[in-house]
């Protein structure tokens, strides 16, 4: 039956595990495929061109699984492959974009909103589009701040190396846009930055900043189209389990619980 298939979801590595997370504390019971492009990750600094055909590649694998939904967890998979693969494919895709692009709009009083991304969102420009399209009097500064990823998988989430870093790009931020009250995390891994984001956010831009988690919100719209389409998973006493799929298992036992926030179990290799 449809409704008991699983949800896909795929990333270009770990960093996906963060919308794992958040889609299993709003749907406890759904059953979740996630593949992890790991052979390949970064997606972040590659062009589009090659960005949509690895999306294309890890989409086929879920398709293949039989899952309802496709989530891509990735923000430059999203930004780069999400009409792509919404013209290809038979089910219903969702991207992080357009989820992080409402939530920042809602949370905005000031009407100046940040976005932080790898290079490959910030260039693509997606979420000032998309932000555009919900509010067009919106003003919009993305920054790029690829350092961010390898820091994150490394663990360093609050050290005097990571403030440093973060001090960097959110000042150069800061100088295009002083008056931002507004940060949109778009990447996977920023939400593990987040404490360190808040209090670095507020020491350079002199005022709170709300950080807005693209993971959390792109969860929030999966659960609302599951159950407008009829999808959500019926059996009410339904245990929800995760089955994870890599392209390469090198660092994925030591980096991986750390997105997901707990042990990830089995972990199966597949070529795409
Ligand atoms: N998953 C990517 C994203 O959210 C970050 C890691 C990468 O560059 O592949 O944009």
């Amino acid at each position: 039956m449809r409704t008991q298939a699983a949800i896909g979801v795929f990333d270009s590595g770990v960093g996906g595990l963060t919308v794992v997370r958040s889609l299993t504390e709003r749907l406890p019971k759904e059953e979740i495929v996630y593949l992890g492009d790991t052979a390949r990750v970064p997606y972040g600094s590659k062009s589009a061109e090659t960005v949509a055909r690895y999306s294309r590649n890890a989409a086929r694998f879920l398709v293949g699984e039989g899952v309802k939904m496709i989530v891509i967890a990735c923000n430059t998979a999203s930004a780069f492959a999400l009409d792509v693969l919404r013209a290809e494919l038979a089910l219903p895709v969702l991207g992080t974009i357009e989820p992080g692009a409402r939530a920042a709009v809602a949370a905005t009083r000031s009407g100046r909103i940040g976005v932080i991304g790898t290079l490959g969102t910030v260039r693509s420009g997606s979420y000032v589009r998309a932000i555009a399209a919900v509010d067009a009097h919106a003003h919009v500064t993305a920054h790029a701040c690829p350092l961010f990823v390898p820091l994150a998988e490394e663990g360093w989430l609050d050290d005097d190396v990571a403030a440093a870093v973060a001090r960097r790009y959110l000042r150069a931020l800061a100088l295009d846009a002083p008056e931002l009250d507004v940060l949109v995390l778009g990447c996977t891994h920023y939400p593990l930055l987040r404490p360190l984001l808040t209090r670095v956010a507020q020491e350079v831009f002199g005022h709170e900043v709300t950080l807005v988690d693209s993971a959390q919100a792109m969860a929030e719209v999966a659960r609302g189209e599951l159950a407008r389409l009829g999808l959500l998973r019926d059996d009410s006493d339904g245990q929800g389990a995760l089955r994870c799929y890599v392209t390469d298992d090198a660092r994925i036992d030591e980096v991986g619980h750390r997105f997901l926030g707990r042990h990830l179990g089995e972990i199966i290799r597949v070529d795409l």
